[in-house]
């Protein structure tokens, strides 16, 4: 008996070593979602170094971003990515689309790029409630459209198909996870998805977000959604639940047994905590819930139905994103684990790094050291005052300004003098941008940031101050970034497309336009791309 007992515990042990070796340095299995809402994001390469210094094998994107994806090339990373909710119609009606989709935005940047595509996300959390069932008959002749165009591009091992699923998909009457089941609005629905899903050996993904519950519901008990003990632990027929993630992720694993999936594949495609923009998004709250995931989940260890993980996440976020839509709240652009500039928020170990902290971007370039703010002869009860702050929050991010927030402890003049900041910094310290009306704003070179509110520098947008001239098919500008050697320009406008190599010069580029004869009236609309993944408008005259 004792020998029986040996060998097969050795025997797990070899296995457990074999899964080891494609996760992290303590068996987590941890990726993380990229957006790229912001007004300045962080060049491709820059965040691909990012990811790799910290270890970051595993990215989810909601997007085909042909700037990610060509930056990600040859990184080894594996990808997730998105398809918009919006295409679901056109996907879902014709099988051209869908192939063409799979042409176009996966199979050229796996061939040609060597990106290593591992996933397709068809739509994102599509039976949300609150979507009143726009998508729900689209979703799944959309999903098994994409999947007969991925295996007639003998992709189908490689990329395997999934939906990102709101939690509210299932629930449970009787409050504990074995009363788990789908909502019966779309049951029938859903069994059909996850038939089709399981099929195909493709996996289920689900985004769970237990600062949500926290938000919304007031008497919701705070320890529940953190990781370190709670004092009336659910009781569902002996297993023991001590935090709503493990409740949350059973009710559907209970979910899926009660219809005959238990073998089901389960990826969590978002989870995380926001640091901003209400009382309990804080950095030491993000901290908290993170590493209390991490550390739960580290050795590959999983929740009590399924103890034996590992559990696939997709931490949300890997950056700050300052132009997100804050319709859910104005902690939705706080997600990152990283600033805006690829600076950590907190100390945190991922479990990827013999370090086990976080390693900051490299190579980031920042605008001047200077700030705009409420000039010191200014009159507060001014009326401009008002109308100026009003007008640079509604262009710029003051979300961190506010009940509960790192900048609730300024006084009325700080309050002013950040939200005039936020502006200039946006508008990328142009000298206009600091010039409200009477007077009433100045640029400092004296840091103004107090306490846990941070007066923030932008970061150079490459490109940035880019004025083009044209000259029949000829374009003259001035980019100061042209000294990148690696500078790819590509054009497009409405009407055509080209692509030149970058002739560095001083302070100053020539393009050559493909097109015979241009249109002035397309010039107007002209986008220049430089140095994978930034955008830029071009204003021609
Ligand atoms: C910010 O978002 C708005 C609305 O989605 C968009 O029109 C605008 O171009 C974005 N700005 C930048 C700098 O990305
Ligand atoms: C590729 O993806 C983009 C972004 O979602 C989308 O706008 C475009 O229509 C897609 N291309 C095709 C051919 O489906
Ligand atoms: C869903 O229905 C509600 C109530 O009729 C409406 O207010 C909301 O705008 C709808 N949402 C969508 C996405 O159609
Ligand atoms: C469930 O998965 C295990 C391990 O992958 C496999 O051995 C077993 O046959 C599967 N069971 C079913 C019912 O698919
Ligand atoms: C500040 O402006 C208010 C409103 O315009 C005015 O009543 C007040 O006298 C001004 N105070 C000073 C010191 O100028
Ligand atoms: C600062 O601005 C916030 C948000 O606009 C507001 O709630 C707060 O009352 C202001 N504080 C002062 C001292 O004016």
């Amino acid at each position: 008996m004792g020998g029986f007992v040996y060998s097969e515990v050795r025997c797990m042990v070899v296995m457990m070593g074999l899964i080891l070796m494609v996760m992290g340095v303590n068996g987590n299995s941890i990726g993380v979602n990229l957006g790229t809402q912001a007004t300045h994001p962080l060049p491709g390469n820059i965040l691909v170094q990012l990811l790799k210094d910290n270890g970051i094998t595993k990215v989810k994107l909601f997007e085909p971003d042909p700037y990610a994806l060509k930056a990600l090339g040859k990184s080894g990373i594996e990808v997730m990515i998105g398809i918009p909710n919006d295409l679901l119609a056109p996907l879902s009606s014709d099988m051209k689309a869908a192939e063409n989709w799979v042409a176009k935005n996966l199979s050229s940047y796996v061939s040609s790029n060597g990106v290593n595509v591992r996933y397709v996300a068809v739509g994102n959390e599509p039976f949300l409630k609150t979507l009143n069932g726009t998508y729900d008959a689209m979703t799944l002749p959309a999903l098994q459209n994409i999947q007969s165009a991925l295996i007639k591009a003998g992709l189908a091992n490689q990329v395997k198909v999934t939906i990102p699923l709101n939690a509210d998909v299932y629930e449970t009457a009787s409050n504990v996870p074995s009363g788990g089941d789908f909502r019966s609005d779309i049951s029938d629905l859903m069994l059909k998805i996850i038939k089709f899903l399981n099929d195909n050996a493709c996996p289920v993904t689900i985004n769970i977000y237990p600062f949500i519950s926290l938000y919304n519901d007031p008497n919701f008990p705070v320890d529940y959604a953190f990781f370190d003990g709670f004092s009336s632990p659910l009781d569902d027929n002996g297993k023991t639940y001590t935090n709503v993630f493990d409740a949350n992720y059973d009710t559907l694993v209970w979910s899926l047994q009660k219809n005959g999936f238990s073998n089901m594949t389960i990826i969590v495609g978002e989870i995380g905590w926001p640091t901003d923009g209400d009382k309990n998004a804080t950095p030491t709250s993000a901290r908290k819930f993170n590493q209390g995931l991490i550390t739960h989940l580290s050795g590959g260890k999983g929740t009590p139905m399924r103890p034996s993980g590992p559990i696939d996440v997709y931490l949300f976020s890997l950056i700050d994103e300052d132009n997100k839509s804050i319709l859910p709240g104005n902690f939705e652009r706080h997600w990152g684990i990283f600033n805006y500039d690829g600076t950590p928020k907190y100390q945190l170990n991922l479990g990827l790094t013999k370090t086990g902290t976080l390693i900051p971007a490299k190579g980031v370039e920042y605008l001047a050291k200077k700030w705009c703010v409420l000039s010191s002869t200014a009159n507060i009860s001014d009326p401009q005052v008002v109308s100026s702050v009003s007008y640079a929050c509604g262009h710029a991010d003051c979300t961190s300004l506010g009940y509960g927030t790192s900048c609730s402890n300024l006084d009325a003049p700080g309050n002013i003098s950040y939200a005039f900041n936020m502006y200039y910094q946006e508008q990328n310290q142009q000298d206009k941008a600091c010039q409200f009306p009477g007077g009433i704003s100045a640029v400092t070179t004296k840091d103004p940031s107090a306490g846990t509110c941070r007066f923030i520098v932008q970061i150079k947008r490459i490109g940035l101050d880019l004025h083009g001239i044209c000259f029949g098919r000829e374009i003259l500008f001035h980019m100061e970034c042209f000294k990148h050697p690696r500078s790819v320009i590509e054009a497009y406008s409405t009407a055509w497309l080209w692509r030149a190599t970058c002739r560095p010069q001083p302070g100053c580029g020539r393009l050559l336009l493909a097109q015979r004869r241009v249109e002035d009236r397309l010039l107007h609309s002209l986008v220049v791309a430089v140095s994978f993944w930034q955008h830029i408008g071009i204003l021609l005259r």
